[in-house]
């Protein structure tokens, strides 16, 4: 890797660290309701957001952004496409719950690059460059290779989309009788890179948006998992919205989740 490619990743690895001390100073939270009154916003996601955009732009001119809380999505194929979430887990931002953390991604031509989860809170930073090891706090991850019946499976609830939601208590049901427990931790990004890290052995949801899964993704493939959909087809970046699952390829099948019919 170039030295100015080098220099521009801790560059950005210092801006996301200082911008989290928005999600860590908050108060008097202004929350509006997006879709529904589950899917809820407040002025802190959008300060996150136009501290890293104004910052990222600057670090690489001319890069597109893809952001949950900016209505104009870039182009995922450009040069350079920052796929950004400023708060995955506002609902526990919200109720100081803790577990939410900022993510950010960065494709190249549609190729992933480089990857940042960073769980505030626990001052956790997961990060992965391409081709390289996934790191959590500068030392290696990799995921479990324990079996299913001895692992922890986390999943999420598709909250904005109640429509999912007989299916996704069915899969838990189905999963649930066989792993060691589960837990819904209330961040996806996070979630995944609890997998990475070995913590838990798998993670489910019956849809996420790009920003919730795009830097996680990465962090996970360089720690040995792999993300597929239910069909059990790897999930590729898009804008249009994909169920996902999280996991080495052997507890995936253990799991019996995946449906080729879905
Ligand atoms: C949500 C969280 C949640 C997951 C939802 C996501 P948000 O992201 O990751 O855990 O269940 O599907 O949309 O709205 O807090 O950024
Ligand atoms: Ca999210
Ligand atoms: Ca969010």
């Amino acid at each position: 890797m170039s030295e100015s490619l080098f220099f521009t990743i801790s560059s950005l690895r210092h801006t996301i660290l200082s911008t989290s001390k928005i999600i860590l100073s908050a108060a008097d939270l202004q929350i509006t309701e997006k879709t529904s009154a589950k899917d809820l916003v407040t002025q802190y996601d959008r300060q996150v957001q136009e501290r890293l955009i104004a910052a990222i732009s600057e670090l690489v001119p001319g890069a597109e952004f893809v952001s949950e809380e900016s209505a104009e999505k870039g182009n995922i194929k450009a040069d350079d496409t920052f796929i950004i979430d400023p708060i995955d887990g506002t609902t526990n931002f919200i109720h100081q719950m803790g577990n939410c953390a900022i993510s950010v991604a960065w494709y190249k031509h549609g190729e992933p690059f480089y990857g940042a989860v960073y769980d505030p809170n626990a001052d956790e930073f997961f990060e992965a460059k391409a081709g390289e090891d996934a790191l959590l706090n500068g030392k290696p991850i990799h995921v479990s290779d324990a079996p299913l019946g001895n692992s922890i499976v986390l999943f999420g609830t598709a909250p904005y989309n109640p429509e999912l939601t007989d299916l996704t208590f069915e899969l838990l049901r189905k999963v649930f009788g066989k792993c060691q427990d589960i837990r819904r931790m209330g961040s996806a990004a996070l979630d995944i890179c609890h997998v990475a890290c070995g913590r838990a052995g798998l993670y489910f949801e019956a849809t996420l948006s790009p920003w919730d899964y795009a830097a996680a993704a990465l962090i996970l493939k360089e720690s040995g998992g792999s993300l597929v959909n239910l069909s059990g087809q790897e999930v590729r970046l898009s804008l249009e919205k994909t169920s996902v699952v999280a996991g080495n390829m052997n507890i995936i099948a253990e799991s019996g989740i995946i449906s080729k019919q879905k």
